[in-house]
């Protein structure tokens, strides 16, 4: 890199874990100085330990959290990874908890909005900014028990079209990567409370699950196309699993 070219830079939020932290590693390993955003602090020290970057102790869904993380970031990023969310609970919706509905909407859409309207002059100062939101396959379908969850992918999905529209004359890529069946080691866990048997049933039989370093690698390859390359989404989920309801298990 010559000294004119100062080095690239990325957030990814939700970094302490799962995707997050895998996209963190890979990006670091394509060269980016990665601003690694979580609520414990205690892991993404850890993570920026091992792969240098910078730790940013941050709760997407808390305004004056998200101000400190752009003032950290300063006038220019290159690249936003909005990565934070989850599902909480599988209830019906007759039997839906409002709190647990409130905060999947909080994290997966609210949140993803206040980390992008911080940080959208920062990308657009770039001259070559790219915001590349995790959404999932639960923001194109239905399932029974999902509402909640599916609900709020799919304001993920919508809102980043919206921002594609509104962002078209700018020096900005808006994308999304919509992940099926991903074996991380927290998100169903996270779902169901800390039951490890029901979090173990839903990639029970399932030979070959997608892990984080296969998605971190397919955000490494949308993030790394040249300027004019917009990948609007890009669905991935194992072979295994044709569908939502249709998974291979043996
Ligand atoms: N696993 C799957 O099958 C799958 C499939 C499709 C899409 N996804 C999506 O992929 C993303 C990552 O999922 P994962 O499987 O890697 O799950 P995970 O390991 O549970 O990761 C979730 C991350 O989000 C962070 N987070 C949660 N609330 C936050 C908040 N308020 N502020 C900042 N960070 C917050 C968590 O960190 P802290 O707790 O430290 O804040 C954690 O690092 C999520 O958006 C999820 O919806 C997952």
């Amino acid at each position: 890199m010559d000294q004119q070219t100062p080095r690239r830079t990325a957030v990814v939020t939700g970094a302490s874990s799962g995707i997050g932290a895998a996209t963190a590693r890979a990006l670091a390993a394509a060269g980016y100085h990665v601003f690694c955003a979580a609520r414990r602090r205690d892991r993404i020290e850890a993570l920026v330990a091992e792969i240098g970057g910078t730790p940013v102790a941050c709760d997407v869904t808390s305004e004056s959290s998200v101000a400190a993380l752009a003032e950290l970031v300063g006038d220019r990023l290159d690249l936003l990874v909005n990565n934070a969310g989850g599902a909480f609970g599988a209830a019906p919706v007759a039997q839906a908890d409002s709190d647990d509905w409130r905060r999947m909407y909080e994290v997966n859409v609210i949140g993803l909005m206040q980390v992008t309207r911080a940080l959208v002059p920062a990308l657009v100062a770039s001259g070559a900014g790219a915001i590349l939101n995790v959404g999932s396959t639960a923001g194109r379908i239905a399932y029974e028990g999902g509402a909640g969850y599916t609900a709020a992918k799919h304001g993920t999905q919508v809102v980043t079209e919206t921002l594609r529209l509104e962002l078209w004359d700018q020096p900005v890529r808006v994308m999304e990567i919509a992940p099926g069946m991903v074996k991380t080691d927290e998100f169903a866990l996270v779902r169901f409370e800390g039951d490890q048997d029901k979090a173990d049933a839903v990639y029970a039989g399932v030979a070959e699950p997608l892990t984080a370093e296969d998605i971190a690698d397919a955000i490494t390859w949308m993030a790394t196309r040249p300027p004019h390359v917009n990948v609007d989404e890009l669905v991935i989920r194992p072979r295994a699993q044709a569908a939502q309801h249709k998974v291979h298990r043996v």
